[in-house]
């Protein structure tokens, strides 16, 4: 992909319910992303947000993991389907299987992904028990783009609020959806409008090197 031109055109990457895929098709509609999402892809045939993809009428293509196949194997067909739908760049919303280094520095510079936490604390799963478990005063979302280090990308922008006392797993995770649908479709839009790249390693939003990821703190409802 060329810096020069903007990656208009979206391939998203799921493996469960899809809210945020249905963010991101929600932020083309409203003109938030001036892109189109061109594939959904899923590791799992039955994820609901594959049904809720095609339902908007977006081509989507289910690529389950073969007996017999290795992560590389399948990474190269899952790279094939992605190309031969024409995309720039490559949006993991909940997209749940490791990616294989080549896959991932095949699409280095136009691969991006949410997290739910502020990175570097909390990579992995389970991050709301984990904020809890270690007392955070803070938690939220974060969007990387995506390097061979698991969640370790360099972020561009994260939303986050207090945690209350009275929070547990479930209310932190529905608080945290709700930045995610925010900040996500805002960066995607930020890609696709040329305003943001990853050059030498640093995100640039507007030209400017970000050092530091955008912070954006959220109230809770
Ligand atoms: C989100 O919490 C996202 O941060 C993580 O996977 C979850 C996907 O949720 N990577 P959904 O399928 O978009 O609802």
């Amino acid at each position: 992909m060329s810096s020069a031109r903007p990656p208009r055109r979206i391939a998203v990457l799921i493996s469960g319910t899809g809210s945020n895929m249905l963010a991101l098709l929600e932020g083309c509609a409203r003109g938030e992303i001036t892109g189109e999402i061109v594939r959904v892809l899923s590791d799992q045939p039955q994820a609901a947000g594959l049904a809720k993809a095609a339902a908007c009428g977006v081509p989507v293509q289910a690529l389950p993991f073969e007996s017999g196949e290795s992560r590389h194997e399948h990474d190269l067909r899952l790279r094939s389907a992605i190309e031969d739908s024409g995309a720039e760049l490559v949006v993991l919303a909940g997209y749940m299987r490791i990616l294989d280094e080549q896959f991932v520095n095949h699409f280095a510079t136009r691969m991006l992904n949410i997290h739910p936490s502020l990175l570097p604390r909390h990579k992995g799963l389970h991050t709301h028990r984990r904020v809890l478990e270690a007392g955070d005063a803070t938690h939220g979302a974060s969007v990387h783009y995506v390097t061979p280090e698991l969640d370790g990308g360099p972020c561009v922008l994260q939303g986050y609020l207090a945690v209350r006392p009275d929070d547990d797993a479930e209310s932190l995770r529905l608080a945290v959806h709700r930045i995610e649908h925010v900040i996500y479709p805002r960066v995607v839009g930020w890609a696709a409008a040329g305003r943001l790249q990853l050059v030498e390693g640093l995100p640039t939003f507007d030209g400017v090197p970000l050092q530091q990821p955008i912070r954006e703190e959220f109230s809770r409802a």
